[in-house]
């Protein structure tokens, strides 16, 4: 069986959603729950593009214990120091340093004739060579290059030093048999003394990540690169729970193996989902609510008869929990605490206080508390420990055809309150309008949508907004839960109204 490595770059590519902003904790929250889940190289970032991102990448780096963590560079000398200084503390750095190679881009965006790109990459990897003992290479829009060219790249990348050649899908136009060829290809051609790991890094553009990835690991990649749940640039990168599931379901097919903890794969997308922003389509592969549903009679009865008729994955092989012990308002602190810790969290004794505080509040209303719930109201729980603005108080009037009105108040870090009344021809509109009197601010709402966050009467609401801001042509995200389809609102644009402010 062969080992294929998982290079996961959700917090690197993936960030690069619209409207996808993690924060340092969010982010080293998210590592650690990808080292349980197997992942053996972790993308924490690009550590020249924000203060943030360096911080958030040296934490990553101090954090993490199994994975190799990796920092991403273009080919200049600056932003290889920078990934130098921000992995100085990595158990296992490595450093992944790109530059475009295809015609359009070599032409159009980096003004740079061919000789002069492949200068450059001898130049760059030299460089980092020096730093790192792991040095990763990928020409950019790799599939839209002419292959012999190609070729030259790749060579004198491994020539300078690297020893991990990635093949980017940039913009999802390859297709799964040319993907492969051009694996076997380079694979073939190469003149190398050590070992190369060829990897793959798709994009989703016209629905083939999955299958492209999955031609180059049966075309010789030791490697994948892709995103909890697909998120990432435009349509997204390759879904690494499917490819991990693909190599396990269908190993008498591809007779590989990887060190994914198949378990842990929908508590790893739910927290992805959660601290995003960005929510799983129903009827997605693998984490879907729907994934293991069967809603017609003929499919229910052969379910019933024998589950292979029409499962080929059984939930609880990818986490996808039962419930099986739901709290309740009589549960106490030990049943509370073995609860999260089987959820995967490691609180301290103050957060563990907090939480257990916030589930009594929650049991009073809920007869049963659902890992859902859980995990709904510990994220609120961690975002107000970080956010600059927390929502006080909503106060609606309704007035059956007339304009609705709203007061609303929120606290700062130094418990501040500041309070603003709008109105507006809807309550949800009321409220937004006086939120954005508080922070200032005028964002266009370009998203809203509503769910019930588990079954049952009593089931909470999950609002999520996203809101876009003008100034800096960005989006940003924000989620929201409560009983109160008004208050979760609520929330949910502080949240996203939190996010921009600190982008201001
Ligand atoms: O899609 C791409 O080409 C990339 C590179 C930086 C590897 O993300
Ligand atoms: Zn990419």
């Amino acid at each position: 069986m062969r080992q294929i490595q998982f290079f996961d770059t959700t917090l690197r590519d993936g960030e690069q959603t619209p409207g996808v902003n993690f924060n340092t904790k969010e982010k080293v929250q998210i590592a650690l729950q990808l080292e349980k889940w197997g992942i053996n190289v972790i993308e924490a970032g690009f550590p020249i593009a924000s203060p943030g991102d360096f911080e958030a990448v040296k934490a990553i780096a101090e954090n993490v214990t199994q994975m190799t963590v990796a920092g991403l560079a273009r080919c200049q000398k600056k932003d290889i120091d920078r990934v130098y200084e921000a992995l100085k503390n990595a158990v296992d750095p490595q450093i992944h340093v790109f530059l475009a190679t295809s015609e359009v881009h070599m032409k159009y965006k980096l003004k740079m004739t061919p000789d002069d790109v492949l200068a450059s990459i001898k130049e760059h990897v030299t460089y980092a060579r020096n730093y790192f003992e792991k040095v990763q290479f990928s020409p950019e829009d790799a599939s839209r290059t002419e292959k012999d060219f190609l070729l030259k790249a790749v060579q004198t990348a491994i020539d300078a030093g690297a020893t991990i050649i990635n093949i980017p899908d940039t913009v999802g136009y390859s297709n799964p048999a040319e993907y492969g060829a051009l694996f076997k290809f380079l694979i073939t051609q190469i003149k190398s003394e050590k070992e190369i790991i060829f990897s793959s890094h798709c994009h989703d553009d016209l629905g083939m990540a999955t299958a492209n990835a999955l031609a180059a690991i049966e075309n010789g990649a030791n490697r994948v690169e892709g995103a909890v749940n697909g998120i990432g640039e435009r349509a997204g990168n390759t879904a690494l729970e499917e490819v991990a599931l693909a190599l396990a379901i269908r190993k008498d097919f591809y007779h590989c193996q990887s060190t994914i903890v198949l378990n842990e794969t929908k508590r790893t997308s739910d927290l992805v989902s959660r601290l995003s922003g960005i929510a799983v389509p129903k009827n997605k592969a693998i984490i879907g609510d729907n994934a293991y549903a069967h809603e017609s009679g003929i499919h229910q009865d052969g379910v019933l008869k024998n589950p292979e008729t029409y499962e080929i994955i059984t939930p609880t092989l990818v986490g996808v929990s039962q419930n099986s012990l739901p709290l309740g308002k009589l549960s106490g602190r030990h049943a509370f605490s073995s609860k999260l810790e089987e959820l995967g969290y490691q609180l301290t004794d103050d957060e563990s206080k907090e939480a257990f505080k916030r589930f009594k509040i929650l049991a009073d209303k809920k007869k049963q508390i659902t890992d859902n719930d859980l995990v709904a109201l510990l994220a609120d729980q961690h975002r107000e420990e970080i956010e600059k603005y927390r929502l006080a108080d909503v106060q609606v009037q309704y007035i059956s055809n007339g304009y609705q009105s709203a007061i609303v108040s929120i606290t700062d870090e130094d418990n501040q309150i500041k309070v603003a009344s709008k109105i507006g021809s809807g309550s949800i509109q009321a409220i937004y309008n006086a939120i954005d009197e508080l922070f200032q601010q005028r964002p266009k709402l370009t998203d809203y949508e509503i769910q019930a966050l588990t079954s049952g009467e009593d089931a909470q609401a999950e609002v999520r907004v996203t809101l876009h801001d003008e100034k800096s042509k960005q989006d940003f995200r924000g989620i929201g839960v409560d009983f109160d389809v008004l208050h979760a609102s609520a929330k949910a644009y502080v949240q996203a109204s939190n996010h921009l402010i600190q982008e201001h």
